[in-house]
């Protein structure tokens, strides 16, 4: 096995902040194996970077009235501190607007064009004659031709999962204008991938039908046997890393021409910094290629971006892309759009110093073989019952009771005691699982090791023990503190935060993975360990797990909203409470401006019982003369209070426009005043 490892995660697109199923599906198992090869002593580069260019980017951006770099400057930043805080310890995290990146992809493209690896043809695109520009097929909507969905897309029918292009929609319109958008012939270069089939079928088919994922495998097996076809590598868009050719005019690379190349892009950076040669690592048979990635990506990582490769001719290929299948949250899809999500920034906000229950938690129901999910009851179960009972607790054990009956320095104890095989048995049982990208199995290795070491304890009750028998409970102690410490380091890749904490507790330094899996003893008797240990974790508690599922809860009575301007809906109220409002009908019938108030407007209210006065806020939006004669609805019983030195008595209903201004609201007959409303 290579002593290389050229590992990539998936670049998120900065078009939102990352949520839980990124972080499970990708992110967090990517760092558990980076995490494990660098503990091998192996010469690890661990890449990624936000993927800036593409539709998902400029869809963003219009919804939110901004351009497009502004959508990707906020994200990049949002995305990577929620990484950094989450300790998914990439050695690069760059973005693709970067210089290095588009000069990267630039010359990728160039190198391909000169070697007559494009074939160049012109098809008809649709056009917006009015915005003056080509549209991507997300940007057309029409009837749907299969369901009759008269909001699908140009790509895809949402209502019935139809996958569809723009010519096959009826009555086509821009999303830009609304216009309807002609046809218009555009020339684009475009990468033969058929020629590319018999090698993707000897290296894939033939040549990792037994270490790729089934699901990894079978994909690329069913897009072979379909038969693949020229595709675009680049775009009419205004949005992307400009191709490199005179005759372009303002066409930009494919994002999936430009994104993966961000891998290398970002490897140079690092490189440079770090007095590294990036070719080494991508161009170099010594290298172990591996990409971490969501189902979704499969065909890009295995099909087009290889194929990219080979025809560059200078990149070594993937030894392996295992790719995770997707999580649900409350057995519910995932969706940014519908905002059911847990996400990462959140998360850290609301559990300070948790980030290791979350990577436990995802960990555990890791979407590995098939789709899976997570529950908050399921999350704070993992918490309250297995790192806070079974392996915080062990580790507190160990500590207070050393400290207790031995001064905090570790006993003498017999360094040929089976119980120690088990701490080698674990290290080569959790290597072995890694090794195989099976990230739950090695979860549970690991804290089968815990619940070993904990069980021990409960056997040998050193409590009790040390009343009689003190060369017994030295003994436990020792052996209690060895598995400590091999917990510690064992957890390293999977929990940093709490290795981090199990070193500091028995000061010790990290050791790496061959020593812990052949050495005996990790901690020698007469080791002193911290005296005050803090606890590596703490319970859970109802109210909390309870909020994050209102918070859920809210989500979903939002999601039903039709004006999502709309405030939700206040507290219940009981008809009791409504009839102690007494709202009438009335007449403005005298107006004028308040002094020294722009807002205020002095009104005589002919309310049916009563004349009276009332001050409201309505100046910036109608002029005294405007409201005289209006008939209005008063809220008659509230209690007066002086506004400027005037007492108003009462309140008028009023509502705001789209445009900021107040309306009032009026009965819309002509009634009496002083009728009750209700
Ligand atoms: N941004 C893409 C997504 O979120 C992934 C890009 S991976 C890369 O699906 F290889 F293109 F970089
Ligand atoms: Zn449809």
């Amino acid at each position: 096995m290579s002593n290389r490892k050229m590992i990539t995660a998936a670049l998120p697109y900065a078009n939102g902040p990352v949520h839980i199923g990124h972080l499970a599906g990708v992110y967090i198992p990517a760092d558990v194996y980076t995490r494990f090869q660098r503990r091998l002593g192996k010469d690890v580069a661990f890449i990624c970077g936000s993927d800036e260019h593409g539709i998902p980017i400029t869809i963003r951006a219009k919804k939110e009235g901004v351009m497009p770099q502004d959508i990707v400057d906020k994200y990049h930043e949002i995305i990577k501190k929620s990484f950094s805080d989450l300790g998914i310890s990439f050695d690069e995290y760059s973005r693709t607007t970067s210089k290095k990146h588009y000069e990267t992809s630039q010359d990728f493209f160039k190198t391909l064009y000169e070697k007559g690896k494009f074939t160049e043809e012109v098809s008809e695109q649709y056009f917006d004659e009015q915005a003056g520009e080509f549209l991507a097929d997300r940007y057309i909507v029409g009837t749907c031709p299969n369901c009759g969905n008269e909001n699908a897309y140009g790509d895809q029918c949402e209502k019935c999962g139809t996958t569809l292009s723009p010519s096959e929609l009826i009555n086509p319109k821009s999303m830009l204008s609304g216009n309807v958008p002609v046809l218009k012939a555009t020339k684009n270069w475009y990468l033969p991938l058929n020629e590319y089939e018999s090698f993707l079928n000897e290296w894939i088919i033939e040549g990792h039908k037994d270490d790729w994922k089934p699901n990894v495998y079978g994909q690329v097996k069913s897009w072979l046997n379909d038969g693949l076809k020229p595709r675009a590598m680049t775009r009419d868009l205004n949005w992307g890393v400009p191709v490199p050719l005179p005759d372009a005019n303002g066409k930009v690379l494919y994002v999936w021409f430009d994104a993966p190349i961000g891998y290398i892009s970002f490897t140079k950076e690092w490189a440079e910094k770090n007095g590294k040669d990036w070719k080494d690592y991508w161009q170099n048979e010594e290298s172990d290629l591996v990409h971490f990635i969501g189902k979704d990506n499969i065909v890009f990582h295995c099909i087009i971006f290889p194929s990219m490769m080979k025809a560059h001719g200078d990149y070594i290929m993937p030894k392996n892309v295992p790719a995770f299948e997707f999580l649900n949250l409350e057995n519910d899809k995932i969706s940014t759009s519908r905002n059911w999500a847990v996400w990462a920034h959140e998360y850290v906000e609301d559990f300070p110093g948790q980030q290791d229950v979350l990577r436990y938690a995802l960990l555990s129901s890791a979407p590995e073989t098939k789709d899976n999910n997570f529950t908050w009851k399921d999350f704070q179960t993992k918490n309250n019952s297995e790192l806070v009972n079974i392996f915080g607790n062990f580790i507190n054990r160990v500590a207070v009771l050393t400290n207790k009956f031995f001064d905090g320095i570790v006993p003498e104890g017999d360094i040929n005691a089976p119980e120690l095989d088990q701490i080698k048995k674990s290290a080569i049982e959790i290597k072995n699982y890694l090794d195989n990208y099976e990230f739950r199995n090695a979860l549970t290795a690991f804290m089968n090791l815990a619940r070993f070491g904990n069980g021990y304890l409960q056997n040998e009750e050193p409590w009790k023990t040390f009343e009689n028998d003190l060369e017994k409970t030295k003994n436990t102690l020792f052996i209690g503190a060895q598995i400590a410490v091999a917990l510690g380091n064992l957890s390293e890749p999977f929990l940093p935060f709490t290795a981090q904490k199990i070193y500091d507790i028995f000061n010790v330094e990290q050791l790496d993975w061959n020593t812990v899996e052949r050495s005996k003893v990790l901690i020698k008797a007469g080791h002193k360990i911290v005296e005050k240990a803090p606890l590596i974790y703490s319970k859970i508690e109802d109210e909390v797990i309870e909020a994050q599922i209102q918070k859920l809860e809210q989500t979903k009575q939002n999601n039903k909203k039709t004006n999502p301007n709309a405030n939700s809906m206040k507290e219940q109220i009981v008809f009791d409470d409504f009839t102690k409002i007494d709202l009438r009908t009335a007449t403005i019938t005298e107006a004028e401006k308040v002094e020294k108030a722009d807002k205020l407007l002095k009104l005589t209210v002919d309310t049916g019982v009563d004349v009276r006065t009332v001050v409201s806020g309505i100046a910036e939006s109608f002029t005294p003369e405007e409201v005289i004669g209006k008939q209005v609805m008063i809220l008659l019983n509230l209690a007066p209070r002086k506004i400027r030195g005037i007492e108003s008595q009462g309140m008028l209903l009023l509502t705001t426009k789209p445009d900021g201004k107040l309306s009032f609201v009026t009965p819309d007959d002509d009634v009496e005043n002083g009728i009750e409303i209700g």
